[in-house]
């Protein structure tokens, strides 16, 4: 499952990219809101952080097709290739999704709870869809068990858009949506290091280093090698 990070924070997204193995960045009207100033100036930010080969995806605000298009087309100018056009879905958005595809400019589906809606949007010509994950386990639904239908739908009827899951509050959701065939996640900063977090991996280094220390009186083996 490869994985993004949700989060349109500069900080996050250049800390991510210098330590973990992501081929991108999500980010939706919340989060763009949340980081106060010019959208526009944060989403070029972004890009610039990332460089062009990996995915920026951006969700378009206006809500009447023919304006969203126009928006989309100029997100795509404006932040380049590898540009995902992120779309809510419903009538004017699979409309949208048919629009965009048709032009080429690649769309993820966007607020997707069930996998009826994901098997519209794959027809409609979507390259992802986003289900949510953790709003559905929220109101006492089965997140992961709406991935997994998506997956499974999908791979017995050979459509290649993939299942970009969204919406994760622990790390336990993510490997459950790995196994449920989820093909990529977008993960919040703090659940992409719960990920890696574990305090027997911190233990076990701490007495590695320890026993070697003792044994060799503190040199390393570049130091040994070296000598
Ligand atoms: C994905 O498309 C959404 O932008 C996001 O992952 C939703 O996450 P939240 O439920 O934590 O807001």
């Amino acid at each position: 499952m490869k994985l993004y990070i949700d989060t349109a924070n500069l900080e996050a997204i250049r800390e991510g990219m210098k330590y973990y193995p992501l081929i991108g960045v999500t980010t939706n009207p919340t989060l763009l809101s949340r980081e106060g100033g010019d959208p526009v100036e944060t989403l070029k930010a972004i890009r610039a952080l990332i460089g062009e080969d990996r995915q920026l995806h951006v969700q378009v605000t206006e809500t009447e097709a023919d304006k969203m298009v126009e928006e989309a087309r100029a997100i795509v100018a404006l932040l380049g290739k590898n540009t995902f056009i992120k779309v809510p879905v419903g009538e004017v958005g699979l409309q949208v999704t048919a629009a965009l595809a048709a032009l080429g400019i690649g769309v993820t589906e966007t607020a997707i709870f069930t996998a009826g809606q994901a098997l519209l949007a794959a027809r409609a010509g979507a390259s992802y869809v986003a289900p949510y994950v953790n709003r559905l386990d929220n109101i006492l639904a089965d997140g992961v068990a709406v991935v997994r239908d998506i997956a499974d739908t999908f791979a017995m009827h050979d459509i290649d858009t993939e299942v970009l899951a969204a919406s994760f509050k622990s790390p336990e959701q993510v490997i459950r949506v790995a196994l449920a065939g989820g093909h990529t996640a977008t993960l919040p900063p703090d659940v992409l290091k719960g990920l890696l977090t574990h305090p027997l991996t911190g233990a076990a280094i701490d007495s590695f280093a320890a026993d070697w220390n003792n044994a060799f009186g503190g040199k390393t083996l570049r130091e040994m090698l070296n000598k």
